[in-house]
């Protein structure tokens, strides 16, 4: 079941042509990460899905509603946090939360509950009656995630929501995420972090100067990147021809710095004994080697052309 479906979508600002026919889809109950370089258009196409901007061209569906024509029904459906920070600096961490619900017309009682339990679960219960003035960095990313989460929407969108958050406080987040598509939220989510993207999300999708460029799982991506690399440090780094020619039945190595090949090895690294087997033939010394999988900061690279 689609949560969310885009197709065709165009939008220019001026000149800039922003969004040059976007499509993608968004499962109920998955979590989507939208990557690509700045300027790529990700928060263009959340404010076009928030019904913040119009598309020049294409449809946008949250839920079955159409963002364009029927924007007040998708505003019910959504929570955002971003840039967009509906949260007021001068009132508490609670007046906000409350406030927010107010605007859901919840009645005052109700609002005070809500407000209370979202404090408790983002760890701001201590901080919960001090203006929004006082409050760090992260405790300001956390009442804004809180603020979008009053209204339970069964629909979600994260720009940027963990930035400039620490370590810890990064992970607090991902597990919040986490809890809320386990219980059945749509989550479409930017963010620059790649090992985020990686770890939350079910699909990704790349875009860059307006179109898409890769979709798929972050396995899938990873993968299409080149698959496993085995990296060995020779004991003799004169004997680097020699390996070279010893690993030919297994692929390309290439020397990358004195006495160091590189070796793509597709199938998660099956081949990884007879690459070793066939070094030990030659009498290669081997002083280390190492398997690794590429990062998806690689295979973002190597998709967006940043590094060939
Ligand atoms: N209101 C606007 N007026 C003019 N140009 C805009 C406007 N909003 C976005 N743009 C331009 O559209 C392009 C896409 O911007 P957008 O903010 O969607 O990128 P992004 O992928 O979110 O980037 P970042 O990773 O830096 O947040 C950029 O070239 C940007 O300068
Ligand atoms: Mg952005």
């Amino acid at each position: 079941m689609q949560s969310i479906t885009v197709a065709g979508v165009r939008k220019s600002f001026g000149e800039v042509k922003a969004l040059r026919g976007v499509d993608l889809e968004v499962q109920k109950g998955t979590i989507l990460g939208l990557l690509g370089p700045n300027g790529a258009g990700k928060t263009t196409l959340i404010r076009a899905l928030a019904t913040l901007l119009l598309p020049d061209e294409g449809s946008l569906y949250v839920e079955g509603y159409d963002a364009v024509k029927e924007p007040d029904a998708v505003r019910r459906l959504i929570g955002l946090t971003g840039q967009y920070a509906a949260v007021d600096e001068q009132l508490t961490g609670r007046e906000n939360l409350v406030m927010v619900g107010r605007l859901y017309h919840m009645d005052i009682d109700a609002a005070r509950v809500r407000a209370q339990e979202l404090l408790e679960k983002f760890d701001l219960a201590d901080a919960a009656d001090r203006t929004l003035k006082t409050y760090s960095g992260g405790m300001r990313r956390r009442i804004d995630l809180a603020a979008s989460l009053v209204n339970r929407p069964p629909v979600l969108f994260l720009d940027e929501p963990t930035i400039g958050l620490d370590p810890l406080s990064r992970r607090g987040l991902w597990g919040i995420i986490h809890e809320l598509v386990t219980d059945g939220t749509t989550v479409l989510l930017t963010t620059q972090y790649l090992e985020e993207a990686d770890y939350l999300s079910n699909n990704i999708v790349v875009i860059d100067r307006g179109v898409v460029i890769a979709r798929g799982t972050p396995q899938e991506l990873k993968t299409r990147a080149g698959g496993d690399v085995l990296e060995v440090r020779l004991s003799r780094p004169e004997q680097a021809i020699q390996a070279q020619a010893a690993l030919t039945s297994l692929g390309d190595a290439s020397i990358t710095a004195p006495g160091v090949l590189v070796l793509p090895l597709p199938g998660n690294g099956k081949a990884l004994p007879h690459a070793i087997r066939a070094l030990d033939g030659a009498n290669v010394g081997i002083e280390e080697f190492e398997l690794r999988h590429p990062t998806l900061d690689e295979a973002f690279l190597h998709l967006t052309n940043r590094i060939v």
